[in-house]
């Protein structure tokens, strides 16, 4: 049976449509037929961090609209092929997304794919709310300061609130993801550290992305980090993250400072 993940945060700018990224190539790596799906209208960006934005031609609201067929506007990866992205329309009208056309796209790709990911807009409003309404699970992407954790906090009521599992008293499985953390700025006090943000959110906590400059150059060559950087250590927590997707109980690694005296020596030697 299909599983159908929303990845959603509230805030913008924390690293939801990275997250979608590399957790929906981490399963299909693992042999899941995976589609990424991005719901952010406007924006546009999940195609361009997978490097497919030249191939794109039908996008989600065509599909919605009945001018493209579910077919046509999915996108296969050229580098995993159980990967399959259904880009965001750029120019078109938000409120083409429907309730019910939302509801038939993912009638039809739970017949196709195991895992089906949804990357969503920032915001509380109509478009977080479509994105995450059918989800079975939520992966709410937190960075670990204040701002971040408050709307986090709202996207968790909505979650419990205005979801189809909520509406037939179910619940909607939520993983907690800090990602951008810093651990030297945690430890001087400059960003909250985990355990604060657990206790306000008390979400089980599936994994810690460290702030790293893999993620940027992964995105420039448009390429899920788990894909191009498999060995870095944000691909390691995200491949591990989508092993506690699939129910392994793994503890989950905190990124440590790392920056001892060989870093030190290296950066002056390259000064
Ligand atoms: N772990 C990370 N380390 C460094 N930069 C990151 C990390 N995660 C995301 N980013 C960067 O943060 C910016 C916002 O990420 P994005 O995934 O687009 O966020 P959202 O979809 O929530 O708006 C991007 O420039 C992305 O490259
Ligand atoms: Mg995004």
């Amino acid at each position: 049976m299909a599983k159908i993940i929303v990845v959603t945060s509230g805030k913008g700018g924390v690293g939801k449509t990275t997250t979608t990224a590399a957790l929906g190539a981490a399963l299909a790596r693992n042999g899941q037929n995976v589609a990424v799906i991005d719901f952010d209208v406007g924006l546009r960006n999940l195609d361009l961090v997978m490097g497919v934005e030249r191939r794109v031609v039908f996008d989600l609201i065509n599909v919605i609209q009945g001018d493209a067929k579910l077919s046509q506007a999915l996108i296969r990866d050229k580098r995993c092929e159980t990967l399959s992205i259904l880009p965001a329309s750029q120019t078109r009208d938000k409120d083409a997304l429907t309730p019910e056309g939302v509801a038939r796209v993912m009638e039809e790709l739970k017949e196709k794919f195991d895992w089906i990911l949804c990357d969503s807009p920032a915001g509380i409003e109509r478009g977080a709310q479509l994105a995450m309404y059918h989800a079975d699970h939520a992966v709410i992407v937190t960075n670990p300061e204040v701002s971040s954790v408050r709307d986090s906090d709202r996207i968790i009521g909505m979650l419990d609130s205005r979801t189809a599992h909520s509406e037939k008293g179910e619940q909607v499985e939520k993983h907690l993801l800090i990602t951008r953390y810093d651990p030297a700025r945690a430890a001087r006090g400059e960003m909250l550290n985990i355990d604060d943000v657990l206790e306000i959110l008390s979400v089980p906590l599936i994994g810690v992305i460290p702030e790293s400059e893999d993620i940027l150059k992964a995105s420039n060559v448009g390429s899920p980090v788990t894909l191009s950087a498999p060995e870095s250590a944000c691909a390691h927590a995200y491949l591990e993250a989508a092993r506690r997707l699939e129910g392994e109980k793994l503890e989950v690694t905190i990124p440590v400072e790392k920056r001892g005296l060989f870093d030190f020596l290296f950066k002056k030697r390259g000064a």
